[in-house]
């Protein structure tokens, strides 16, 4: 191992034995160096060091944190030099039951590996998502982002359902109290309907971040989504929300009218610097965007 490594790979062993003796929230944990540190040939032998001197630290031994706890870091830890996986029950049709909602779109796998390389826009925040549809994109930021808590949300009630059953699926529970130190975001299922909405329920989520993947598809849905958009705007007590909408450009006119009623309503958009690793599979060629929204200022570009 090269010196610089050694120190990088010690520096990492304190943090995670420090924490874990002062028995801290299991998200505060160093998890993205971590990763980082375990795609390197000597990965295997520092998990073997967290091992010593967290669950099997002396100290720990007699005196150690709850068996609770132990295990969830465990669990954790494991799930690491694998990988994870996102596992979805969905449908083959493009259209079924009357809604797009059930099959996952290219624009859900571009905005979730967007996320896996920028952790910072979801870390330790509550997401919003909106018009979830199976899942995809908010399930991969609940397992490689560390999000405290992920709304899921859509209006159609067969794509509910399905939501709830992948969010099982997936190990995640619909609990209304997930422990703190569990280490999994608080996860939520909301019937959220654009054109029924109102500033209070809005509000109540309080979100940092809002998302949206592929719903952008017809006029209609758009002017919806950008109602949606004002009203939280105004809504927030604190800060308002970072938003990303990532979308398909299946013609010249796809996100025309989003962009024009943006510019409309004041809200400042810019493109994302497109992310460069490629994890899920979807048609390489389709022109994909992320924009993201400033819900406050005057100065679309
Ligand atoms: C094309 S699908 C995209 C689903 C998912 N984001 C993806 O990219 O795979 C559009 C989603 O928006 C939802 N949707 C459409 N209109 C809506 C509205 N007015 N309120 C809430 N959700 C809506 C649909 O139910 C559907 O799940």
């Amino acid at each position: 191992m090269a010196p610089e490594d050694h120190e990088g790979a010690t520096s990492l062993l304190q943090s995670f034995e420090r924490r874990f003796l002062a028995a801290r929230a299991l998200p505060s944990f160093p998890w993205q160096s971590l990763e980082e540190k375990l795609r390197e040939p000597s990965g295997s032998e520092l998990l073997l060091a967290i091992l010593q001197k967290t669950v099997k630290h002396p100290v720990c031994v007699q005196h150690g944190p709850s068996l609770k706890y132990s295990r969830c870091f465990l669990s954790k830890l494991i799930k690491k030099p694998s990988g994870d996986s996102v596992t979805l029950s969905e449908s083959t049709a493009i259209v079924s039951h009357g809604t797009t909602g059930l099959v996952t779109w290219d624009a859900a796998l571009y905005l979730a590996e967007w996320a896996i390389e920028n952790p910072a826009a979801f870390t330790d925040r509550t997401i919003l998502e909106l018009g979830s549809g199976a899942g995809l994109t908010g399930l991969a930021i609940c397992k490689a982002c560390y999000p405290r808590a992920y709304v899921f949300s859509d209006c159609h009630a067969q794509v509910l359902e399905q939501l709830r059953r992948n969010v099982l699926l997936n190990g995640f529970s619909l609990e209304l109290h997930t422990p703190i130190d569990s280490g999994s975001p608080k996860v939520t299922v909301a019937q959220l309907d654009w054109d029924e909405v109102t500033s209070s329920q809005l509000s109540a989520f309080q979100a940092d971040t809002v998302i949206a993947a592929d719903v952008l598809y017809c006029g209609e849905v758009t002017l919806s989504l950008v109602r949606v958009l004002k009203m939280l705007t105004d809504c927030q007590r604190k800060k308002a929300p970072d938003v990303y909408v990532a979308y398909t450009i299946r013609s010249q006119d796809t996100g025309k009218l989003f962009i024009t009623e943006l510019d409309r309503a004041g809200i400042h958009w810019e493109e994302v610097a497109p992310h460069t690793g490629k994890l899920f599979p979807y048609e390489e060629h389709s022109a994909i965007v992320i924009l993201k929204l400033t819900l406050t200022g005057r100065h679309g570009v």
